[in-house]
């Protein structure tokens, strides 16, 4: 899927410097739950040839690579990767997931978030035929909440301790949003 400059693909080996890069980031590591941060590149390659597609051929999972698009028409895997998207716990009976988005520091701070958690999410409604995507933000963490109300999430709860820091163990609390079909923009 393709918008806004922004390109939202499958993941493969050849993203192993964004992914080990991202791995080690401290904000990612502090604000999402289990990262793991990978040794080396080769280490980060062998987990995209390995996870990625496991966890989409289950249904478990989607993860993307986010990429900046080298020209408005150009194919998928010619731009710059600039950062990761997924959505986890995919629940088809109840027919919701769990969204997340990183991206690389030079490329916080650009709207760029914004337009990747809106491609993600419409991949989600459009393609899965989800009817509700929740994010679970660290309450500490207001880029994460502001990118989710810019595209229309609404403020669902408060979850104390929620999860943990991957970087430090220690518990944050967190805002639970949702979003629903006809709330984004
Ligand atoms: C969360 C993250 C993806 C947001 O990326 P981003 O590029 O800064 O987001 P955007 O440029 O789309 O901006 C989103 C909003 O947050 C604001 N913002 C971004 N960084 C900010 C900061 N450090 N302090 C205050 N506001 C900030 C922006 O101004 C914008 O609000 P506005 O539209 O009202 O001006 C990015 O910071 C990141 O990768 N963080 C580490 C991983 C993470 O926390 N992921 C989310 C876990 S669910």
């Amino acid at each position: 899927m393709a918008a806004d400059g922004l390109v939202l693909r499958r993941p493969c080996p050849a993203d192993a410097a964004l992914v080990h890069r991202g791995t080690h980031d401290p904000l990612v590591r502090e604000f999402l739950q289990a990262v793991v941060p990978h040794r080396d590149t080769a280490a980060a390659e062998r987990w995209l040839a390995e996870v990625p597609p496991l966890l989409w051929r289950t249904g478990r999972a989607a993860y993307f690579t986010v990429e900046a698009a080298a020209a408005p028409d150009a194919p998928p895997g010619t731009g710059e990767p600039v950062g990761w998207a997924e959505l986890v716990n995919i629940d088809p009976a109840a027919a919701r997931a769990e969204v997340a988005v990183w991206l690389l520091p030079e490329h916080r701070r650009l709207r760029t978030a914004k337009a990747a958690l809106r491609l993600v999410c419409r991949f989600g409604f459009e393609r899965l035929g989800l009817e509700r995507i929740d994010a679970y933000a660290a309450a500490d963490n207001m880029p994460s909440q502001l990118m989710g109300a810019a595209i229309g999430f609404r403020r669902a709860g408060y979850r104390p301790g929620a999860f943990r820091s991957s970087r430090t163990h220690r518990l944050h609390d967190a805002v639970h949003a949702t979003l629903v079909p006809e709330d984004l923009c």
